[in-house]
């Protein structure tokens, strides 16, 4: 098998690759740059530089590196951005991901893993999110993850490709300093970044039905969720042609951000008791994930806990700010 993965110089994607060549699979990464860093990947992955959106440099790369499956996680993904900006979301996100598929039917592949999210259900009021909570997405982020949901079955069925949607809970954490998430939209990197600046991390929203007030979410450790790719990329190979299989990956445990703040203290050795600001629109008062249907499908369960995320979040952070560390 030749796995092409789109998106592969990304965060996730970079780690994704190091789970897939470690585990003896070939691979060929697609990135445009645009968020990427080519230097997350190691000399045994080759780097096409283009876009989803480039039908010609797909085919090419299809036909020229054999590829047998595709992991698609090219993607914009800021939520803010996509309130602002929903045409490039579109664009980006569904007008990449059918050219994608165009190539894909056409090349005669047979395996299709798509990058989706939680934030495909919106703000559900259940304990544990299923794949069954029905989804109603409150942002064009949301609703571009869930239109190309219903992209990748449709095809899926229509050409004969298994397909897998992965739905990921919030990631974090970094197998390597290099291979780590360099954006500050996520709630970790965010937290770092006021502490270093000396000020207290901020928590939006202190008075949400929770036990302590702050809102709940489950964390996922980014080599978890890469090994999570190689399992179930693996596992469509034993798939019909044509099968859908829909997945929450997380750890099925909440943590409020209030905890979070306080394992960042102690962590980072810093005083993290938080701030409190007003709630964020659009923000769940909490949202896990049911894990069960990973388990089930492919006896897969999360290894690590958040303390390893702040760990090995914290140490690629000081690497880059050295300024953090001599605080
Ligand atoms: N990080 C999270 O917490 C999270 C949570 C849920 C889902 N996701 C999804 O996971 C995927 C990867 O996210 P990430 O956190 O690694 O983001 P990232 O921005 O680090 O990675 C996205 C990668 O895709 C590349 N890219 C974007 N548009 C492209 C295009 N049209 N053609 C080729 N390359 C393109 C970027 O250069 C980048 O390398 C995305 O689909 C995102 O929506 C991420």
């Amino acid at each position: 098998m030749t796995w092409l993965i789109t998106g592969g110089a990304g965060y996730i994607g970079a780690h994704v690759a190091r789970a897939m060549t470690g585990a003896g699979e070939r691979v060929v990464v697609l990135d445009d740059l645009s968020t990427g860093i080519a230097e997350r990947l190691g000399p045994d992955v080759p780097l096409v530089r283009g876009s989803t959106a480039d039908r010609g440099l797909l085919d090419r790369v299809l036909a020229e590196h054999g590829v047998t499956g595709v992991v698609h996680l090219a993607a914009k993904k800021q939520v803010g951005e996509s309130v602002e900006d929903p045409l490039l979301y579109y664009r980006e996100n569904i007008g990449g991901l059918t050219v994608l598929l165009e190539a894909v039917a056409a090349a005669g592949v047979r395996r299709f893993l798509f990058s989706s999210s939680a934030a495909v259900y919106g703000v559900p009021d259940v304990e544990h999110i299923t794949e069954d909570t029905p989804c109603a997405p409150i942002n064009p982020y949301g609703e571009t993850k869930l239109a190309g949901e219903w992209l990748v079955r449709a095809a899926g069925r229509a050409h004969g490709v298994s397909t897998a949607c992965l739905r990921y809970f919030n990631v974090a954490g970094a197998s390597e300093p290099r291979l780590s998430d360099t954006g500050t939209s996520n709630v970790v990197p965010m937290f770092f970044e006021r502490l270093t600046r000396g000020e207290a991390p901020r928590v939006f929203g202190t008075d949400y039905p929770t036990p302590d007030g702050t809102c709940v979410r489950d964390y996922v450790h980014v080599d978890d969720l890469a090994d999570a790719h190689l399992v179930v990329a693996r596992g469509l190979l034993a798939r019909e042609p044509g099968e859908d299989l829909t997945l929450n990956v997380g750890r099925g445990e909440g943590v409020s951000v209030r905890e979070l703040a306080a394992l960042v203290g102690e962590v980072t050795g810093r005083p993290a008791e938080p701030l409190a600001g007003p709630r964020r629109p659009g923000d769940a008062a909490r949202a896990v994930a049911s894990v069960e249907r990973m388990t089930r499908e492919f006896d897969w369960t999360a290894r690590l806990g958040v303390r390893e995320m702040v760990e090995s979040a914290w140490a690629a952070w000081c690497l880059r700010h050295p300024q953090a560390r001599a605080m």
